[in-house]
């Protein structure tokens, strides 16, 4: 177990701005992790992946990285890291960290030195900066377009333009220079010798470009939002085969630890290359945006983890499953949108905005999560999922922090009604996320969702999480997934002889299977009278006789 722990596990994404904040700065920080680190070990999960606490000016909320061996004073001090990390390991708890590595900040020294340096210099040889198009260079080198929104590249005072996936303070760093791959070793090692268990690669699918000239423009196949999968193959910048030889090489050095270190791709890639990033000698795992973007249908979500199990099966390893992160929209309020809706940029400021019904997201979130929780593999979840947390969707226009409000134009507003700080407690200031106020404004009655809330409350979103997380620990390792007869609109497997799931996504009660003993059920009623009701999920024993 201890050198494979990964390959069933529960990770908890803790994005750190918004768990807890100990010094009431508003902001999060370690120590606030550390301090709630029994919430996680009672939860029943067995690690955490922590998003960026490096310091950062903060253009991507921590994202655009400016030193990558140090902390932000905003999030604490290397020795709050030290501690966090002793701590959590005291509780059982194996802790992830994020690496940055396809663009830093426009203020890392880096960066600096390149604006100050002449084109054609190594100082700008570490990132991609190039002489624009037309006339006196007036025009960016491609029309290739940034995620965020808006064009890729932006223009230096001496008239070179520089590249930026991201934003414009997030300039893509240049991997085919080995000063670059060498930093980045250091960096691995920095963070593996102080004791981390691994790290979560952000846009491990960008690290290599096709810079040859002329460069090829994508028309279009690049303004797809964040992590799906690129049109066709050969693209420009996303899912190059060279990335490959990068992981390659991390995979010796997270190898030479003991017990061995791992790494989780975040890679928005076709279904059938996802798996060329966990081959044996790369990374371990790949987040499953499949499973997370999959409409609410039966025979979707079929496809999805047959193809993902048999993508993982090809390359000799598990999936994982994700229904959120702090890129898109929560899923208790995704659940109830209409299909096809933007889910990082969503809510637009033009009254386009659908209108969620809660209820019903929250239904299907709680399905949702006994479905993921039942399948082979790793599961990660995203903070605040196990409180059922609805999106924030009606953050002031003056609090928007995302990047993508001001790129857009105020066309979208962008990610940040994920991030809303977390509650705690019932009352008090922030809701006890911290002794004062919150970076991002909490709303009226937050509260009420809180740890406090709802601990000890049956029928609650963190006691059906805990309830499951501990029977998982029971079955999980019990085999492969084997499908049963199900009606329409329904999904029934079993693991082993240990489970047996079903979940309704049609519109009618369906009978559950006589004999059967219900050991969980989804659906905040009950299982009274023997159905599966709409959009609700149930774990049982199976009967011994069926099969
Ligand atoms: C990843 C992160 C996202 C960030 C982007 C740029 O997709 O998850 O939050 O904005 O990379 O680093």
């Amino acid at each position: 177990m201890q050198g494979t722990w990964w390959r069933e596990a529960v990770v908890y994404q803790v994005y750190v701005p918004s768990f807890a904040d100990s010094d009431g700065d508003g902001m999060g920080d370690l120590r606030g992790i550390t301090g709630r680190l029994g919430h996680l070990a009672g939860l029943g999960v067995d690690a955490l992946w922590l998003t960026p606490f490096f310091p950062s000016p903060w253009a991507d909320g921590g994202y655009d990285v400016s030193d990558y061996r140090g902390v932000d004073p905003r999030h604490g001090t290397l020795d709050d890291f030290r501690d966090l990390l002793a701590s959590a390991h005291d509780h059982g708890l194996k802790v992830i960290i994020d690496i940055v590595p396809n663009h830093c900040s426009d203020r890392h020294p880096w960066f600096t030195e390149a604006l100050a340096s002449a084109p054609g210099s190594a100082a700008r040889n570490r990132f991609h900066f190039l002489d624009g198009s037309g006339p006196g260079g007036e025009e960016p080198p491609a029309d290739w377009q940034s995620k965020f929104g808006g064009g890729a590249w932006e223009r230096t005072p001496d008239g070179q333009w520089y590249m930026h996936i991201f934003a414009a303070e997030q300039p893509d760093l240049n991997w085919e220079n080995p000063e670059v791959a060498a930093d980045f070793e250091r960096t691995l090692r920095f963070w593996l010798d102080l004791g981390v268990d691994g790290f979560r690669v952000d846009v491990a699918h960008g690290l290599r470009k096709d810079l040859e000239p002329p460069l090829r423009d994508t028309r279009g196949n690049d303004a797809a939002p964040l992590n799906s999968p690129p049109q066709g193959d050969d693209h420009p910048f996303w899912d190059r085969d060279e990335v490959h030889e990068i992981y390659r090489s991390w995979r010796k050095i997270l190898d030479a630890y003991e017990p061995p270190r791992i790494a989780v791709a975040e890679a928005g890639v076709s279904a059938a290359r996802l798996p060329l990033y966990t081959r044996p000698d790369e990374l371990h795992q790949a987040f499953n945006f499949f499973h997370l973007r999959c409409p609410w249908d039966a025979r979707s979500f079929r496809e999805v983890v047959d193809t993902s199990l048999d993508g993982a099966r090809s390359v000799g390893t598990l999936p994982t499953w994700v229904l959120s992160n702090h890129d898109v929209v929560r899923h208790a309020t995704r659940y109830a949108l209409p299909e096809g809706t933007d889910l990082t940029g969503w809510l637009a400021t033009d009254g386009r905005e659908p209108a969620p019904d809660h209820g019903l997201g929250r239904r299907r979130a709680r399905a949702a999560a006994l479905l993921t929780l039942a399948l082979p593999g790793t599961a990660y979840l995203y903070q605040g999922e196990e409180l059922g947390l609805p999106e924030v969707a009606d953050l002031p226009a003056g609090a928007l922090r995302d990047p993508m409000w001001e790129r857009t134009g105020h066309e979208l507003k962008g990610r940040d009604g994920c991030r809303v700080p977390l509650p705690w407690q019932r009352e008090g200031s922030s809701y006890g996320f911290g002794p004062s106020g919150s970076w991002l404004p909490q709303p009226e009655g937050w509260g009420s969702h809180s740890a406090e809330a709802q601990s000890g409350q049956a029928g609650s979103f963190l006691e059906l999480y805990r309830t499951a997380l501990r029977l998982r620990r029971g079955f999980r390792g019990s085999g492969s997934l084997q499908w049963l007869d199900a009606e329409d609109g329904e999904l029934a497997f079993r693991r082993g002889e240990s489970l047996e799931c079903r979940i309704n996504l049609g519109d009618r009660p369906l009978p559950l299977p006589e004999g059967a003993r219900t050991l969980l059920t989804s659906d905040e009623g009950g299982t009274g009278g023997g159905m599966l009701e709409p959009d609700t999920a149930v774990w049982l024993e199976p009967a011994p006789s069926r099969g």
